[in-house]
Order: structure tokens, then C-alpha cells, then sequence
């Protein structure tokens, strides 16, 4: 059976890419990344893919009059390459609505919150001063309003005594090393279903296994 061809768009690190490119080598795995796209020259994530052997393409957004042009080259370049579904993995920046339901329910992002609590930016300092003792990711399904949509999966991590931006932070990128391989997992086996504002697995309200709690552990 052909495998799902997914397209990566980035702009750092690419930690969570690297979880997808292992993901994607397990021997039978439904899906492949065919393409990764950066909108930011010489990050890291470009050299995770050249490393795995996967193609990459750096667009920069500085290079474009307005988001919707950049956007529609970036649209242009996935189809291009054949890609069926799009993982955003810290991709810094906002689609537009325009592309957002070009690709509608093919397009997903992981989020270092546990939406809908803190959306946007900064999300461990909005956890720490909001004094939750719960934090964590949540991988969903891309909407045009920003860090909304049916979500996939949560990893759920506890708020220690002690805890700075940066050691919650730490914690929560663990978790999404495990949350997003999951989320793609089941998408790529086709077990996701969309139902107005909620995702559904294998048909049913999503149970404990799209949701991590201390996934470090
Ligand atoms: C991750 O923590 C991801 O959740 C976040 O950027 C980081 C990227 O790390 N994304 C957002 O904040 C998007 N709103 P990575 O490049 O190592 O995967």
C-alpha cells in the first residue's frame, strides 16, 4: 500500500521532527516524510532531515509581500512534491485562512500547552503564573484561529515546587516526543475521524490512549 506522503514545516530545532522521522522508519509505517520546509536558513531541523535523507526546501517568509503569498508558495511546493497532509512541528509562523482550508483536517501542529489553556506564546510562564499544577502538549487538528481545533492527543505533565519556565518547559518537550509520534500514528493508520469541533479514534470519544499522563516516566 502507498504510504501517506507528509510534509514538515519548521522553523528551529526540529526535536519533534526528529521524533516523526524515527517514527517513520519503524519498518511498515504507513506514512514517510517526503519533504521538510523551513521558513528560517540553517536551522537545525534542515540538517535532522538531511541527515535522515529527506528532502528539504528552506522559503523564506521575509522573501514574500504578505502572508498569503508566501503561503500560496508553500502550498505550491507541497503539491508539487505529491504531499497528502502537513505536520507543523514549531513552525513560527500563522497560516492563513486561505491555506488553513486548502488543507482542511490535513494540517496538524503540537502545542506546549494543554489546550485551550494558553494559547500563543510564552505558554510555561502563562502555566507557572496561573499556578496550575497540571501542564502539558496537545497535538491538533489546525483550524484557522490560532492553537484551536479537534485535538488528537495530550501529554499531561505535573507543575513541581521549584518549577522555572525552563525545567517546565524541559518536562513538556519530553512529553511531546511522545505525543506527536502517537498523534501521527494514528492518523497515518487512518483512525482518526473529525466531528465538528472534536477528533474521534477508531469512532469513539478519544480514551486514555491519546492521553499521556506523566509521560516521561
Ligand atoms: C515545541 O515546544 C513546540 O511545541 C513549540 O515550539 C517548540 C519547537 O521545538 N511550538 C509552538 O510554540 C507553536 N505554537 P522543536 O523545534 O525542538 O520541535
Amino acid at each position: 500500500m502507498a504510504r501517506l506522503k507528509v510534509g514538515v514545516l519548521v522553523s528551529g530545532n526540529g526535536s519533534n521532527l526528529q521524533t516523526l522521522i524515527d517514527l517513520c522508519a519503524t519498518p511498515g509505517f504507513p506514512a514517510e516524510i517526503a519533504l521538510v520546509i523551513s521558513n528560517k536558513p540553517g536551522v537545525m531541523a534542515l540538517e535532522r532531515a538531511a541527515r535522515a535523507g529527506i528532502a528539504t526546501q528552506v522559503i523564506p517568509h521575509r522573501d514574500f509581500p504578505d502572508r498569503l503569498a508566501f503561503d500560496q508558495a508553500i502550498d505550491a511546493v507541497f503539491r508539487a512534491n505529491g504531499i497528502e497532509f502537513i505536520c507543523l512541528a514549531g513552525f513560527l509562523r500563522v497560516l492563513s485562512e486561505m491555506f488553513v482550508e486548502l488543507w482542511h483536517n490535513k494540517i496538524i501542529n503540537i502545542h506546549p500547552s494543554l489546550l485551550p489553556s494558553f494559547k500563543g506564546l510564552h505558554t510555561h510562564a502563562q502555566a507557572l503564573a496561573a499556578g496550575v499544577r497540571f501542564h502539558g502538549c496537545t497535538v491538533h487538528i489546525v483550524r484557522p484561529v490560532l492553537d484551536d481545533g479537534p485535538i488528537l492527543v495530550q501529554a499531561a505533565v505535573p507543575v513541581l515546587a521549584g518549577d522555572d519556565e525552563q525545567s517546565l518547559a524541559a518536562r513538556v518537550l519530553k512529553a511531546e516526543h511522545q505525543a506527536y509520534p502517537l498523534a501521527l500514528k494514528l492518523i497515518a493508520q487512518g483512525r482518526v475521524q473529525i466531528d465538528g469541533t472534536r477528533a474521534l479514534i477508531d469512532g469513539k470519544a478519544p480514551g486514555p490512549a491519546a492521553l499521556l499522563m506523566n509521560p516521561q516516566e
